[in-house]
């Protein structure tokens, strides 16, 4: 693989608690925007912007992007990190032009940070996708190009066609993580952004990370989060409550053991990833365990 492929690397500093990208450098935990509506997913951008998040994680699919276009108008765009993700069934070329200009002017903003595919689709070749995507780069919509819900396989495909991938957004949480991908994006210097990564509050009630939490006076919500900066991923944590969105933020000042990091991997390797209904539709299998041959057609 050509070197120049990963000039867009994100470089993470898990003891700062930043990723850089490009010389900007951003808070390593994103603001998960999933369900965040009208004047609630206004209110709830701006009091994460006002306690320091940085990135924001949005997509077509949220229907949102009025709410955010609402809080950039009292924040500076250019301080702002801002993801969007297009929905599985818009990833020909045409598509995906429509996509992206509705995005740009919903958000009323002239540019995206990152644009990341949200699941594959097997019936698309993958390179008309991201050859379209990186017309995007060249013409300055979009910095960063990244997948969603990908196996290794898909990747591999994917850095076959040579066009760079900065990020891929993986479901991730104390009760599942998929240790294969990760140790792939790694390997080849793809950053990672944690979904659900509090398993949509479960984490709360959970024991073990109470437990965990008690020594370091940490929450285990807290505790879930800095186990997956830890693994040099950032979380996207999603809340409407203003206590939580600071909770959620306050997870750089303590640093778990490597005996602690160890047992909670160990729980999450033998836990199940969340399914999509439709996943059948697009092409998913159960095992999420994809041959190289069906991920998508040669272009
Ligand atoms: N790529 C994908 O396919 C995909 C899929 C799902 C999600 N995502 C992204 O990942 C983000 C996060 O995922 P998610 O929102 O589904 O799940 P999540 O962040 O794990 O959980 C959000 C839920 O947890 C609660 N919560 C948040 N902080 C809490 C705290 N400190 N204590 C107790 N409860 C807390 C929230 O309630 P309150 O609002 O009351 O705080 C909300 O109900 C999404 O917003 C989205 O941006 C991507």
């Amino acid at each position: 693989m050509d070197a120049s492929v990963f000039s867009d690397r994100v470089e993470i500093d898990v003891r700062k608690g930043t990723c850089k990208v490009k010389g900007a450098e951003y808070p390593s935990v994103g603001f998960g925007t999933y369900r965040l509506t009208g004047e609630i997913c206004t209110r709830a951008v701006i009091q994460a912007a006002t306690v320091g998040y940085r990135i924001i994680d949005t997509a077509t699919y949220y229907k949102n992007f009025d709410g955010i276009a609402e809080a950039m108008k009292s924040l500076n765009r250019s301080d702002f990190y801002i993801i969007s993700k297009v929905w599985h069934d818009s990833h020909s070329k045409k598509d995906l032009r429509r996509d992206l200009e509705q995005t740009l002017n919903a958000l009323q903003t002239g540019y995206l940070d990152a644009y990341l595919l949200h699941w594959p689709n097997s019936k698309i070749p993958i390179e008309e996708t991201l050859n379209t995507m990186t017309e995007f780069v060249k013409d300055k919509k979009i910095r960063h190009i990244g997948m969603s819900n990908v196996s290794v396989n898909h990747l591999i495909r994917a850095l076959e066609v040579g066009v760079p991938i900065t990020w891929v957004q993986v479901e991730m949480h104390p009760f599942f993580y998929d240790k294969k991908l990760l140790d792939f994006c790694k390997k080849h210097s793809i950053a990672t952004q944690a979904w659900r990564p509090l398993d949509l509050g479960r984490t709360t009630e959970d024991q073990i990370l109470r437990e965990m939490g008690v020594k370091y006076k940490k929450t285990a919500c807290q505790i879930a989060l800095r186990w997956i900066i830890q693994h040099g991923c950032i979380p996207l944590p999603g809340s409407k409550t203003t206590t939580h969105i600071q909770e959620n933020f306050d997870v750089m000042n303590f640093t778990l053991s490597e005996q602690e990091m160890q047992s909670l991997n160990q729980r999450a390797l033998t836990g199940a990833r969340f399914r999509l209904d439709e996943e059948r539709a697009i092409g998913f299998l159960d095992e999420f365990d994809f041959s190289y041959e069906e991920c998508w057609p040669k272009g």
